[in-house]
């Protein structure tokens, strides 16, 4: 039950009836008994920019914004955090008191809290990381491992041009390496991350050879469903350390969450139960 002053915030993508996120807020709004509500909203490519303009003249708190959105919200946003800037693009829209959009990229702290809360004892300085895939993903990951403090990214992407794209654009020590050559990086990586589409349900599985992984490396892959992906077996098979990526989901709504309604919520074993009931139906 919302009252009229409900605070309304929401997700913008096309086709947006996937998404888990009105289950995800939704859990968060009931549980602390906030007056407001979380809605999907389905927006053509043609009218985005409309759609974003409107989001504070209909007085709505903000948005997430998802696929294939994010970069026509980069483009969108009054103003930007550093995040959303280094990334290159929003996945989150405040809107302010005074009428502008604020834009955020929490992809890459989402990445992060989830590999801090699965694996306390990995340390980012430890040893490079190894980073699968090019595409939308793969920037907000390599942006938080370099905050984080990982000594050198090594990128690898069928389509090398565009490793390369993000290795020219982003500051940090980024090295590409020939997507043939992927397995025998594998040997020099503290983490291994999947960030293609490989492993999906549907899709073949990523092939890379772990037999050089070593115990202490952790393996993470941000497909969630499966949640344990044929990537994520392989590593436990090898003895290595293994985070799936449905945390990365949960973690990256924390901030919006807060910004929206007032209220830093917490990823709990309870969320992480409702959202996965989600995924099953
Ligand atoms: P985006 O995130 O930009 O929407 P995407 O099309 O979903 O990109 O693809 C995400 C990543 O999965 C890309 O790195 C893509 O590789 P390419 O840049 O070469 O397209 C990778 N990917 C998808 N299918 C793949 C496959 N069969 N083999 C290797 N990589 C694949």
């Amino acid at each position: 039950m919302i009252s009229g002053a409900a605070k309304i915030a929401g997700v913008i993508g096309w086709p947006i009836a996937h998404s888990l996120s009105p289950r995800l807020h939704g859990f968060w709004l009931d549980h602390h008994g906030v007056d407001g509500a979380y809605i999907p909203m389905p927006v053509s490519p043609d009218h985005i920019e409309m759609a974003i303009a409107g989001l504070s003249k209909l007085g709505l708190r903000g948005a997430n914004v998802t696929v294939p959105h994010k970069i026509a919200a980069f483009n969108a946003a009054d103003e930007l955090s550093p995040a959303a800037r280094a990334i290159g693009a929003v996945n989150t829209l405040v809107c302010r008191d005074d009428g502008s959009i604020f834009g955020d990229n929490t992809d890459g702290y989402g990445f992060l809290a989830n590999l801090k809360a699965g694996a306390p004892d990995w340390d980012p300085s430890s040893a490079p990381a190894l980073v699968l895939g090019a595409g939308g993903a793969a920037r907000g990951v390599i942006w938080s491992l370099i905050d984080a403090g990982v000594p050198r990214v090594m990128i690898t992407n069928r389509t090398a041009e565009k490793a390369q794209v993000i290795a020219d654009d982003m500051d940090g020590a980024i090295t590409v390496i020939p997507w043939d050559d992927r397995s025998d990086t594998v040997v020099d990586a503290g983490l291994i991350v999947n960030t293609t589409s490989l492993g999906m349900t549907g899709k073949p599985a990523l092939d890379v050879n772990l037999d050089h992984a070593s115990p202490s490396t952790l393996v993470t892959d941000i497909v969630y469903a499966p949640l344990e992906t044929p990537l994520l077996k392989d590593a436990a098979a090898h003895g290595c350390q293994v985070v799936d990526g449905l945390g990365m989901l949960l973690h990256q709504a924390v901030p919006g969450f807060e910004a929206w309604f007032g209220i830093r919520p917490e990823v709990t074993p309870e969320l992480r139960a409702h959202v996965l009931a989600g995924l099953a139906t």
